[in-house]
């Protein structure tokens, strides 16, 4: 079989699924290189974890598995594979590789980063924790080992409220994420003492907006990502994580919808709920959108980006995520 028959047999199928998404001129670009990484990954045992926000022929062409920071986090725990490429930010390989000491973990660009991430410094940590002596501090899993390793216990937008309240205390430091915090506030009697990050993709949605969707689509459903600012949220009718909003959908199979969170959730959800009707004002994150095909074929050829997390971080820093493992969902 000559190779464009061959890639055409081997990625028909995910084209199929994908085309309402993607059109096939652009799918012509894409195909060699899904044909070649899945080749390569299961001669490496590789696996590929993706994160939600990934773009579609990422999330349904080559990933084992795409989920939210939670899911990829315990997934990375469990993993036989010799080596994980993360097709996500920065924050996420250092998690897997906390995770996985001895495997390969891979990050296709390095300058793959987070907003949230770069708020903080491990040292910032230790000065708050001289402030309130003897408060825990529980920190977004979108934080570096450095600020992990200083960290009680992490959490992901899957299970923040349920961490908080795992801890019995009155009070607790609630790190990077400002909105983030807000928002567990809401949700329980515990007091946050909170930082000053925020998420540059979901602080640009406003109230107006959402309210601007609803008057123009009566009776759709408005679900958002606890990253958001508060009168969003409050505007919406669901929050959750990535992968909590795309159950919503799945299971509730609202005839509109607008997922208030980064663009391409909605074109990943889209492809497997063909009767919802999806509403996309959306922003982009620059960093996720740095993971395109041929950096991850490039990386899983040479082996390269590898994620290296310094001794003196290493233990202290994975306790931190896998007491929140331990905490679950
Ligand atoms: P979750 O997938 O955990 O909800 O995280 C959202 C996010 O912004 C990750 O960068
Ligand atoms: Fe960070 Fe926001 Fe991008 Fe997620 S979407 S990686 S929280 S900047």
């Amino acid at each position: 079989m000559d190779i464009a028959n061959e890639i055409k047999k081997n990625t028909n199928e995910i084209f199929e699924k994908i085309s309402r998404v993607i059109p096939e001129i652009e799918w012509n670009f894409h195909a060699p290189f899904i044909h070649k990484i899945n080749k390569l990954k299961k001669e490496k045992n590789a696996i590929i974890l993706a994160h939600n926000y990934q773009t579609p022929e990422i999330y349904h062409g080559i990933a084992d598995l795409a989920a939210d920071s939670l899911a990829l986090a315990v997934e990375a725990s469990k993993t036989k594979a010799d080596i994980i490429v993360m097709c996500g930010v920065h924050f996420m390989a250092e998690t897997a590789k906390l995770m996985s000491p001895q495997k390969k973990i891979l990050l296709p660009d390095m300058m793959a980063g987070c907003s949230l991430s770069s708020s903080i410094t491990g040292k910032e940590v230790r000065l708050l924790k001289e402030k309130y002596p003897g408060v825990p501090v529980v920190s977004y899993v979108n934080t570096s080992a450095d600020v992990k390793a200083e960290t009680d216990v992490c959490c992901t937008s899957a299970n923040a409220v349920k961490v908080v309240e795992s801890l019995g205390v009155k009070k607790v430091i609630f790190l990077p994420d400002e909105y983030l915090a807000k928002y567990v506030a809401s949700q329980t009697k515990v007091e946050i003492i909170s930082w000053k990050g925020t998420c540059i993709v979901h602080e640009k949605f406003t109230a107006n907006e959402i309210n601007e969707v609803k008057k123009n689509n009566p009776g759709i459903k408005i679900i958002a990502h606890p990253e958001c600012p508060p009168d969003v949220i409050k505007a919406s009718d669901f929050t959750g994580s990535t992968t909590g909003m795309i159950n919503y959908v799945n299971k509730n199979q609202p005839k509109k919808v607008m997922m208030v969170t980064e663009c391409s959730m909605s074109d990943n959800v889209e492809v497997e709920n063909p009767n919802v009707q999806f509403i996309k004002p959306c922003n982009l994150c620059p960093h996720m959108k740095k993971i395109t095909l041929p950096k991850i074929l490039e990386c899983l050829e040479k082996e390269s980006n590898e994620i290296i997390i310094p001794n003196n971080q290493m233990l202290k820093a994975r306790n931190s995520v896998e007491r929140m493992i331990k905490i679950g969902r």
